[in-house]
């Protein structure tokens, strides 16, 4: 980018983060993530490292986030309440060390072994919303939010309704070790949060109520907060999190002496401690770290167990333990330089479409795919995403030039959730259906998948729902050199043919060995071993392994036809219902009601598999694949195991099996796997970074389970 499309990006970014601060902050409307702001302030802070000239202290990614609103009492914070620094990941936290270190003096201040070594402390950065709290000689007296970081609001009444607040602090003795009797003065910082157990049922209930749902616990607990009526705050059963002491005074009658007599913490461990004795939850999720190794390992460790963690969190929080070295460290500008916050991948990012491309499918849809500038999600660069078809970019109105927000939870493939309007500059492009197909330069048609209403007369199902139809653009040209590779490419993997790779298909079709996918099978070692670059040995493993994978079960082989809406579970269910393909196909033709009435299988598959096997060129390309020896087995059907009509959803990566593995035993015992979580799954089974189908288990309220508890139903 040029200095003068910087210069006209850095003004865009800046208004679009200015507006969603506002909404975020004052409006409290939950319409955009942290991590799409997080991803457009980072584009802001990268142009503007590259063009200086820019740099603007009053731009709004200089200010601490909102503004009181008027609504509530303006209370001042006697200490600022700041923000963090965040780093997002291990480089950048070296990064940080290192500018800590060189403004550390070499010999440790205190408490801390030889060397200029720092102890650090990490805890869980929980997700809610910063509140101050402050007490007198015990008693709770006010509390308030961070507001602009100065200026907060007065929400002392709807704060009482948090039962983990205390509005009277634990007595401490002086045999306690940490000091006596009780500060007359205290502020604790800490967060206000939302269980997502919460978070899930208040969202079930809004929705009955026809009422939007919250996108996440803290927009939630901000919510509740800001009710002016402390008794629907009460009712929203927020819990609150201590995790800083901001000022301590001792002029207690039974401190001597006052201040040189009372308890004043060293460390940030020691508040944590003290924060406890004195009844405030305090999370246990913490370590004293003696370097970033350590440090790293914590983060690692929670990573794993962020998914069961009761509250939302987005990262760990990383203090220099020692408060004289905190001191020495400072603050610059609105956040500390001894803390950053280490945030975990975010599964949201926001980027720019440089270009749309058209691919080719088995089937010979035409799908088109959106290329990106490279962007960071959920821990891997992102450069491209289906967009599905011309239905889905009308719907975004997407356009080439557009900013947009992607998003890539846990396992799921990147996809663009939304286009940022805003962001525009007049320069995008519309994008317009190719005429002629990319690949064969064949015909393009427009198909109406699914069914319509005037289908019926072929069906003798009377369905009462609505017709589903999609869009979609096809290659026409039978012939067409990329739909047959991408239709070859389906067909060895689902025969698990793991021998012929996409290249090796290429080359076996422009050399003349095979035309279709039935000609794999009488494939002989003399054909391959001469061409170049292949030879006996790799000729034998080719012919050895096709050899193998003859036989085949009917649920595998269905799929392994490509009928257009026949995955991998619709196939399972069709084969179990009918057994033999023989009957399967007689049934299809004769009287349709039999797979129009089979559970899960809905109007547009039936359609689907009804022309299918009207197609005379697909009887002839069965019959084609048994005369080559194709041989499909019995489907072992153990219908009746201990899993018998549960539906299994797996999510994220299983540390003891393979998906593949975990979901063969599911089937096995008579479960069914599926893809996509809804009200008829009975458990979503989660590994390590679950994504957006256990936020949609959550939001669905069906049963999560962890992989242990999956393997002890095994
Ligand atoms: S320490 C210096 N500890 O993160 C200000 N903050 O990004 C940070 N937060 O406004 C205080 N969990 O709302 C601290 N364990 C934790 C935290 C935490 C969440 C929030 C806090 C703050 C924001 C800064």
């Amino acid at each position: 980018m040029g200095k003068f499309e910087a210069e006209k990006r850095i003004q865009k970014l800046r208004d679009e983060i200015k507006r969603l601060r506002e909404a975020y902050h004052t409006e409290n409307v939950p319409n955009v993530t942290d991590d799409v702001y997080d991803s457009l302030t980072r584009e802001l802070k990268s142009l503007i490292k590259k063009y200086p000239e820019f740099e603007d202290p009053n731009a709004p990614e200089n200010r601490v986030a909102g503004k009181p609103l008027d609504k509530f009492v303006k209370v001042h914070h006697k200490a600022r309440m700041l923000s963090l620094n965040d780093v997002f990941n291990e480089e950048e936290l070296y990064d940080w060390e290192k500018r800590i270190k060189k403004l550390l003096p070499p010999s440790p201040l205190q408490g801390e072994g030889q060397g200029g070594e720092v102890n650090y402390f990490c805890e869980v950065k929980f997700d809610g919303l910063a509140v101050s709290l402050i007490y007198e000689n015990g008693k709770f007296v006010r509390g308030a939010t961070r507001g602009d970081g100065l200026i907060g609001e007065d929400i002392t009444q709807n704060l009482k309704t948090i039962n983990s607040i205390p509005l009277q602090l634990n007595p401490l003795l002086n045999k306690e070790g940490v000091g006596g009797g009780i500060p007359s003065y205290l502020e604790v910082r800490g967060e206000a949060l939302m269980s997502k157990k919460t978070l899930i049922s208040l969202n079930k209930k809004n929705e009955k109520e026809g009422k939007p749902a919250f996108a996440n616990s803290r927009n939630a607990a901000a919510g509740s907060l800001r009710q002016l009526d402390p008794k629907l705050s009460a009712e929203r059963k927020l819990d609150f999190y201590a995790y800083d002491i901001a000022e301590i005074i001792f002029s207690s009658p039974l401190v001597k002496g006052g201040i040189e007599g009372g308890w004043y913490p060293h460390t940030h461990s020691e508040k944590h401690a003290y924060l406890k004795k004195l009844g405030f939850n305090v999370d246990g999720n913490d370590a004293i770290c003696k370097n970033l190794e350590e440090v790293i390992a914590f983060i690692r460790k929670f990573e794993k167990i962020r998914s069961d963690f009761p509250y939302g969190t987005d990262g760990i929080v990383i203090s220099v333990d020692n408060l004289k070295l905190q001191e020495v460290l400072g603050v610059v500008g609105k956040a500390p330089r001894y803390m950053v916050a280490f945030k975990y991948p975010a599964e949201k990012a926001t980027t720019i479409v440089k270009d749309i491309k058209i691919n080719v499918g088995r089937t010979g849809v035409l799908t088109p795919l959106a290329l990106f500038e490279p962007t960071l999600v959920a821990g891997s660069t992102v450069s491209k995403a289906t967009l599905h078809n011309m239905d889905q970019i009308e719907r975004l109105d997407l356009r080439i030039g557009d900013t947009v927000v992607i998003e890539k939870a846990g396992d799921v493939i990147p996809k663009v959730v939304e286009v940022l309007v805003k962001m525009r500059t007049g320069k995008e492009k519309k994008f317009k259906m190719l005429e002629k197909c990319p690949a064969c330069g064949g015909k393009v048609e427009k198909k109406i998948s699914g069914w319509k209403r005037s289908d019926l007369k072929n069906f003798k199902r009377s369905v009462l729902e609505e017709p589903e139809l999609s869009v979609a653009y096809y290659c026409i040209n039978p012939k067409c050199s990329a739909k047959n590779e991408r239709y070859l490419e389906h067909f060895v993997q689902v025969f698990e043919i793991y021998e012929l790779g996409p290249k090796i298909l290429r080359r076996f079709k422009d050399e003349g060995l095979i035309t279709d996918a039935g000609d794999i099978f009488i494939l002989t070692k003399e054909d391959i071993a001469p061409l170049e670059r292949f030879g006996e040995k790799s000729a034998e493993n080719i012919i050895q392994e096709i050899e193998n994978k003859k036989k085949i079960t009917l649920s595998r082989f269905l799929s392994a036809l490509g009928i257009l809406h026949v995955g991998e579970e619709t196939a399972r269910d069709l084969a179990s219902n009918f057994g033999t393909l023989e009957n399967l196909i007689l049934c299809v033709r004769q009287d349709l009601t039999q797979i129009d009435s089979i559970e899960n299988i809905g109007p547009a598959v039936s359609k689907s598999v009804y022309e299918f096997f009207c197609d005379k060129n697909n009887l002839n390309f069965i019959q084609k694949l048994k005369e080559n020896g194709v041989v499909i087995k019995k489907e072992d059907k153990k219908k009746d195991g201990k899993f018998k009509g549960l539906t299994f959803v797996l999510t994220g990566t299983l540390s003891q099996m393979s998906r593949e593995i975990a979901k063969e035993k599911i089937i096995a015992l008579g479960g069914k796997v599926s893809s996509s979580v809804s009200k008829n799954t009975s458990y979503v089974v989660t590994g390590v970074e679950a994504g957006s189908k256990l936020a949609k288990a959550q939001k669905l309220g069906v049963k999560i389970i962890e992989e242990n508890e999956f393997l002890k139903m095994l």
